[in-house]
């Protein structure tokens, strides 16, 4: 079963290849470098980017498997949730292979792919019910996993999503969109209980989270009461942005970790799987697996940001259940999710 994966939820264009769910024949990523210059990602600039980029992609991410559309048993994409616009170019540009070449098209969720990455990295050790954390720029999601066909959302961001966070946080010290990474190496060097940032409380809600007052936290040491996330920032000393940056880290996670742990108590899950940009952070990834005691797992790197091999392979487990329920059919939406 050889699957094509395409992927444009967002700001990354993403081609590949999966045979029979998890080997990866290629999986082609461009990044779209443009948005940096605006701080976060420009909706239009994003959809526009898509479309020029999609046909060559595909055609490199073919030659790099070594295959043909012709070998191609069926094509997936991300269909929902992300920007309209992007999302639209990824489906359309699938709709049109598919009725082109008679093949079945599968439309899949990305949050769920995201949690499918860390099975690929993983295939043979995980064991279900497991619970499913997904940290991303848009998305700060807890999911119950009993299967990849039975995924059921437990408590997600009130507000901003941790990457997002994460982002501004990098923006508030002067460095450019996306701004994780430049975090996680300034916090190495910094002092984590230098700032006491206070965890969120959700009243009657108690597995959602909350990342929007972290942020105006960090904001309010930066700038001062009631300022605004708008430049000018202020000059900052390089001690003061390892210190931030390592106080600010400690707090959006250690917020995850007790929202995971209040939910471990309640239920019992035989592991945990990570997906998502966030989940590249080494620290976060310690902090993990040193609090619990089921195994955490988590993806490749290059599977933690968008990809097109993670919506290929969940794919693959799509196409399977639905060709035993006998819905497949060529040019048909064989599984579709409001977009
Ligand atoms: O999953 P992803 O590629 O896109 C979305 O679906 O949103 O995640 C991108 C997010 C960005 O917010 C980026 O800053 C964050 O992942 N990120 C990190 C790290 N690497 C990427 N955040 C914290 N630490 C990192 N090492
Ligand atoms: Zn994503």
């Amino acid at each position: 079963m050889l699957i094509l994966g395409l992927e444009s939820s967002c700001d990354e264009t993403s081609c590949a290849i999966v045979k029979n769910g998890i080997h990866i024949l290629s999986n082609k990523i461009a990044s779209q470098e443009i948005h940096s210059l605006y701080g976060g990602v420009v909706p239009e600039l994003a959809s526009r980017s898509h479309l020029e980029t999609f046909p060559k992609l595909l055609k490199e991410t073919l030659k790099e498997a070594n295959i043909t559309l012709k070998d191609l048993t069926a094509i997936s994409v991300a269909s929902c949730p992300g920007l309209i616009g992007s999302l639209s170019v990824g489906v359309n540009f699938a709709k049109g292979l598919c009725s082109g070449l008679s093949l079945p098209l599968i439309g899949v969720n990305h949050v769920n792919a995201h949690l499918y990455a860390s099975f690929m990295t993983n295939p043979h050790s995980i064991q279900f019910p497991s619970l499913g954390v997904v940290v991303s720029g848009a998305h700060t999601s807890i999911f119950s996993i009993n299967s990849f066909s039975n995924i059921k959302l437990i408590g997600k961001t009130r507000d901003d999503a941790i990457g997002e966070v994460f982002d501004k946080v990098a923006r508030l010290l002067g460095f450019p969109y996306p701004g994780g990474k430049y975090i996680e190496e300034l916090a190495k060097m910094g002092n984590s209980n230098e700032y006491h940032f206070k965890d969120s409380i959700i009243k009657n809600s108690p597995y959602d989270l909350s990342f929007s007052g972290l942020k105006t936290a960090v904001l309010y040491t930066i700038k001062g009461k009631n300022s605004s996330m708008q430049p000018p920032f202020p000059k900052l000393s390089e001690e003061k942005k390892k210190n931030l940056s390592a106080s600010f880290q400690k707090a959006a996670f250690f917020s995850l970790v007790k929202k995971i742990s209040s939910i471990l108590q309640a239920s019992s899950y035989k592991s945990i799987l990570v997906g998502g940009g966030v989940a590249n952070n080494r620290y976060f990834q310690n902090l993990l697996k040193t609090t619990f005691e089921c195994p955490v797992f988590f993806p490749s790197s290059q599977l933690c940001t968008d990809n097109a091999a993670m919506i290929a392979g969940l794919g693959s487990v799509l196409f399977n259940l639905y060709n035993k329920e006998k819905k497949v059919e060529p040019c048909s939406f064989a599984s579709w999710e409001k977009m």
